[in-house]
């Protein structure tokens, strides 16, 4: 090989040497630090908390995201209410208990943790995500900002009160008020807090957005509007560069113009369109460039997708120019074992199991979602109704958002969008859920006001409510103003809404609210609303709903057969803590039974029902398990949930009868329970017998598909651990979630053991969680115990922060152990 340089090559260093000095050596651009690790939490409220010469030293270590509530313990009295809740349809006040989760998040926590910032720097700001609830900032002993909701993102710029040359103390005040939830809200820092430096002269936080105007779809074309802002201080000579390593066509050079934004078009090439099946995304570097000294001042990349969105008479719901069926769930924000702090993990293990059900969308109910979740709906592929209020002025709860709303409701709306615009997933914005004023006079105005503050923001994204009172927001106006009528439950109430609203269709914001919980069956099997049994358990048999609500065929009736209702949001993906209707006024209850999944993540019967009509894949579900000593002889019905019409079910080899779904003129439930029939197979006379329950499916043309077999479980013998992924990283985050399964020796899941499980970790992991879905269970969701519910219960374990091997071992008494090796990479 020749050793001389070839001149290509000498030009090329020649260009990266002196383009490294021209562009680096002047400023540093901008650095962005989450500030995780080194904070201490007290609830000892002390005016001099935020002092620097305070002692901490006996503080909690903690590191952020973090909940201060979720260790518990679980106690009846906490936010006991005596209240009616107006929204059931109650009108006597009865104690309730549980009904924000019954875990120790009221009063104040403090947090504190040391930072120091980089000297070439000259503009802080400390970007909370959300911080649970009225967060006041503190540097250096000084009051820095403040905010009020607990799940409004916001900016608090520090810059006066930063010391640039040593260390900094940032404290951080918050509080919870009794009565201030209908759900467990979390308590403290559940969100990141992140720490931004930039020269004086920078691009604005949240002053971009990616705008896809129209596309060509046989072209694969796209024109794009890119705004983008800058804080200049009155310099006259800056430019914007853009570049991206995913679209070429975005190169360009831009002088800002005289109010310190660029707005340009962009025609781009080559487009593969953002949706729930292609979720791509593209890249967009922006750098801010003073023209005279040619020094690089800024430097950005963000994230986008190319897509368009519309609704209208004629297309309903269309996404890139196709018309489809919103198939979402609403999700409350807690994430079960770990409350309401956000882990990355487990958002994503959350979202995955969704889209294995054929949903594409989720409503983030009811409030403003976190950056993390909706980077993973953007890169996993969801989309999102992103929501924001709960109430508005008149109170759903005495210590409310309504305390706030008239201060603040513009500026929470404004930082919503702000701060969520270049999520592609996001495809609709909701300004409310079951807002009481849908009834009131003027209601309609404050509709149009905040719709309006989402328009000036955003032009590019319809805006929403959830309605439980259809007749009420029609006779007010208020359903007439919305870009999307929502409507909350009340099927029979569709097509009236439908005729009356000027808009041609209507969507199901909020649906179904069947209540079940994973493994337990009721007999007799009937429909039912507002059903309690002694136990505070519901029937998986999915006949239980509230008396507002109702079943998903019910729902699925009308997507089904009326072009015009464009998609639903099933009330919950997940069950959460809280809010635990039937039984707000049954202890130990505190959590819900609305959930596809249970509150450990594992699915109840009900997802293959959803996953039955949502996706292709090959489903095949029975229930209930077999195992039912004592009910010999006795009516039992079997239910398959498949996404084929006809089958053959079989007790120890004898038939029981072959059937098939039956289209029916049946919209409800009034006249019985007809109306299953058309999304069930149901064998409703069977006789239990212990031994082989076993389905055989067939396919429209009767050609066989496949079967299920459930089997009658012997006694609990060894423990199975299904991990839900192999590995894991080393960044002290990342999780895996364990099922630990009670399985008798033949590995048939015994669906009635409750054996108590316990858990150990050793080398680079750590036990992080235990939840086994049980609403009325009083275990902690953070000692390395808990009783399996119905033979399942799962299992959260995290990296310590370094790379190695974690062994998981996890025993019971009894029964073998097992245990189970990751690498942490
Ligand atoms: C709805 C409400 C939800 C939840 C649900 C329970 O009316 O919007 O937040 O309370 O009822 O069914």
């Amino acid at each position: 090989m020749s050793k001389t340089l070839r001149p290509s090559f000498l030009f090329c260093a020649l260009t990266f040497i002196l383009l490294f000095f021209v562009n680096y050596s002047a400023f540093s651009q901008r650095k962005e630090t989450y500030l995780k690790n080194g904070w201490k939490f007290s609830r000892d409220d002390n005016p001099s908390n935020a002092e620097i010469s305070y002692d901490d030293n006996q503080w909690e270590n903690v590191s952020v995201p973090h909940d201060w509530a979720i260790n518990g313990p679980f106690d009846k009295e906490i936010d006991k209410q005596t209240v009616a809740i107006e929204q059931n349809g109650e009108t006597k006040p009865t104690e309730k208990t549980g009904r924000s989760g019954s875990l120790p998040w009221i009063g104040t926590g403090w947090y504190r943790t040391h930072f120091t910032v980089n000297k070439e720097f000259c503009r802080f700001i400390l970007n909370f995500d959300g911080a649970m609830a009225e967060p006041k900032v503190f540097v250096n002993g000084k009051y820095a900002g403040e905010w009020k909701y607990g799940y409004t993102p916001f900016n608090v710029d520090i810059t006066p009160y930063v010391n640039q040359t040593g260390d900094n103390l940032l404290a951080v005040r918050l509080e919870n008020l009794p009565e201030s939830s209908r759900w467990y809200p979390g308590a403290g820092l559940y969100r990141p807090v992140k720490l931004i430096q930039t020269q004086k002269i920078a691009l604005s936080e949240w002053g971009i957005d990616v705008i896809t105007e129209s596309i060509n779809q046989e072209l694969q074309t796209a024109d794009l509007k890119i705004l983008i802002s800058a804080d200049t201080n009155n310099n006259p000579n800056l430019s914007l560069i853009l570049s991206s390593n995913t679209c070429q066509d975005l190169t360009g050079s831009y002088p800002l113009n005289k109010d310190n934004y660029i707005s340009i078009r962009k025609t781009v090439k080559n487009v593969v369109f953002w949706s729930p099946e292609t979720p791509r995304l593209y890249d967009l570097r922006i750098k801010l460039v003073n023209n005279v000294t040619n020094d690089t001042i800024d430097d950005k990349i963000v994230r986008f997708g190319i897509r368009t969105i519309e609704v209208s008479d004629d297309k309903g719901f269309s996404l890139n120019g196709k018309t489809r069926k919103i198939k979402g769930v609403c999700l409350h924000h807690d994430l079960g074992m770990l409350g309401a702090a956000v882990n990355k993990a487990a958002l994503a293990h959350q979202l995955i199991l969704l889209k294995s059900m054929g949903c594409d969308a989720i409503r983030t109910s009811h409030n403003m979602p976190s950056q993390c979740q909706m980077d993973l709906c953007d890169s996993l592929g969801l989309m999102v109704m992103a929501e924001s209020f709960d109430m508005w002025i008149y109170p759903k709860c005495k210590n409310g958002y309504a305390r706030f709303f008239k201060g603040w409701s513009d500026r929470d709306l404004g930082n919503l969008v702000l701060s969520n615009r270049l999520h592609p997933s996001i495809v609709m914005w909701s300004i409310g859920n079951e807002i009481p004023e849908q009834g009131m006079k003027n209601g309609n105005l404050l509709t149009r006001h905040l719709q309006n503050i989402i328009h000036s923001l955003d032009k590019t994204r319809p805006v929403t409510s959830g309605c439980d009172r259809i007749d009420n927001a029609i006779a007010t106006g208020f359903a007439q103003v919305l870009d999307v009528p929502g409507m909350n439950y009340r099927t029979h109430k569709y097509e009236s809404a439908y005729d009356k609203l000027r808009h041609g269709f209507l969507l199901g914001s909020e649906t179904a609210s069947t209540v079940s919980s994973r493994g337990v069956y009721k007999f007799p099997v009937t429909l039912c609303n507002n059903q309690i049994y002694d136990d505070g358990q519901c029937s998986s048999y999915d006949v239980e709903y509230c008396s507002w609500s109702n079943l998903p065929e019910e729902d699925w009736v009308l997507q089904d057969d009326k072009k015009w209702v464009i998609g639903e949001f099933v009330w919950t993906g997940f069950d959460y803590l809280g809010e635990p209707t039937p039984y707000d006024e049954y202890w130990p209850s505190r959590s819900s039974y609305f959930g596809i999944f249970d509150l450990a993540g594992l699915p109840k019967d009900r997802y293959y029902l959803y996953r039955s009509k949502w996706s292709n894949e090959k489903t095949i579900h029975l229930l209930p398990h077999w195992n039912w000593p004592g009910r010999e002889g006795e009516i039992t019905p079997v239910f398959c949930y498949t996404n084929f019409p006809t089958a053959e079910l079989f007790i120890n080899g004898k038939s029981q009868g072959k059937i098939s779904k039956r289209m029916t003129n049946a919209v409800n439930f009034n006249n019985g329970d007809e109306l299953l029939d058309r999304y069930r197979l149901r064998w409703m006379n069977v006789r239990y017998e212990p031994g082989e329950l076993k389905v055989v499916v067939y396919d429209k043309d009767g050609n066989y598909v496949g079967e299920e077999i459930v089997k009658t479980a012997g006694e609990p013998h060894h423990l199975e651990l299904l991990p839900d992924k192999s590995s894991l990283l080393s960044d002290g985050e990342d999780m895996i979630f364990i099922t630990v399964r009670i399985v008798d020796k033949d590995g048939n899941l015994c669906p009635d053991a409750d054996n108590q499980i316990n858990v150990e970790v050793e080398g680079e992991g750590l036990f992080k969680g235990i939840c086994n879905g049980d609403a009325t269970s009083l275990e902690s969701f953070t000692k390395p115990t808990m009783k399996a519910f119905h033979g399942l219960l799962s299992v959260g374990v995290i990296s310590s922060g370094k790379k190695g091997k974690m062994r998981v071992i996890v025993k019971s008494k009894g029964l073998k152990k097992s245990e189970i090796v990751f690498n942490i990479d």
